[in-house]
């Protein structure tokens, strides 16, 4: 059984495996209507969501079988009632596949380890690792190739997508460079992997305070919020000022390939991480790499469920 925790979990060969799947449920959907009849998704959800929600819950349908919604608030879990041993015990017994969108990653670390089913992580406060799947499905639909390219990420590199981005790029041999300020440079254990990754692949991996030598020749731009749903509100004002310097504007923009393209994996705020006339520019492929959430989620439940 494999679970999704986190894309340094699966190796080039596993990430490429469900790229191609990802790519053939989108262009044959019909082919898959029927994969995971009788099955059933359990998706927890500790914080907001709409791609996420949306992309697992329409694929499963989809894909023949149901998905549930889990408001974790209202769980047992969140009251200190029960613990998440025994939790996922029990919907190991009931379910066939759970997925989780959680604050901490050693919780899902701690689901994983105890569940008798697959385990997604839907996003902690560490990794995204589904959401940098539909984003290297959308690269390689534009870009027709993933290796050799540069993927310039700009704004906080202390970050969940950022971190996912970082192993997934340098799994694949993609170039990545992270523009970030000092204080909110990408978690250390998360560089020490990806320079290995990156050495194996034969791709480079930089991470600076400097925009201009992050985004230079970049053939792929990607930024993402300022305010993360785990940060607190009161933290908003100094976070703008300590994040504006690596905003994606056209300025910016012009430091990239003049081909390049711009990803954001939403929600996004115009006039934050990116300029009204970036994320709404013809360089823009945002809602491509929206749609593409739905195609690689229908990737993941199929491999993780033996259906493909
Ligand atoms: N990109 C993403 O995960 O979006 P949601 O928070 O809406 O699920
Ligand atoms: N870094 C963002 C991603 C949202 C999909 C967050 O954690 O809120």
């Amino acid at each position: 059984m494999k679970h999704l925790i986190s894309l340094k979990d699966w190796s080039a060969e596993e990430i490429l495996d469900v790229l191609k799947l990802a790519a053939e449920v989108k262009a044959e959907p019909q082919n898959y209507a029927g994969a995971l009849t009788q099955k059933t998704l359990l998706m927890m959800f500790e914080k907001p969501s709409l791609r996420t929600r949306l992309s697992f819950e329409i694929g499963m349908t989809q894909l023949g079988g149901h998905a549930i919604y889990y408001d974790m608030s209202t769980s047992p879990m969140s009251g200190g009632k029960e613990t998440i041993e025994d939790s996922i015990k029990v919907i190991s017994r009931m379910c066939n596949v759970v997925m989780a969108r959680l604050f901490n990653h050693a919780d899902i670390l701690k689901m994983a380890e105890h569940a008798a089913i697959p385990v997604i992580n839907a996003l902690t406060d560490n990794s995204h690792p589904c959401q940098v799947l539909a984003d290297l499905q959308t690269i390689q639909e534009k870009k027709g190739t993933l290796k050799g390219l540069k993927l310039a990420y700009l704004g906080d590199g202390f970050n969940n997508v950022t971190h996912s981005l970082m192993n997934g790029c340098t799994r694949l041999g993609i170039n990545i460079s992270v523009g970030s300020p000092e204080e909110q440079m990408p978690a250390v254990e998360v560089t020490e992997t990806a320079m290995r990754f990156a050495q194996e692949s034969g791709c480079e991996l930089v991470i600076t305070d400097d925009p201009v030598e992050a985004i230079k020749d970049a053939d792929v731009v990607y930024t993402d919020s300022w305010m993360s749903y785990h940060i607190p509100k009161d933290e908003e004002a100094a976070r703008i000022k300590l994040f504006t310097p690596y905003q994606v504007n056209a300025e910016l923009m012009k430091h990239a390939k003049p081909d390049a393209i711009f990803m954001n994996c939403l929600p996004a705020l115009r006039g934050c991480e990116q300029t009204a006339e970036v994320i709404d520019g013809p360089q823009s492929v945002v809602f491509d790499e929206a749609e593409n959430r739905l195609h690689a989620q229908k990737a993941v439940l199929l491999k993780l469920c033996g259906a493909a």
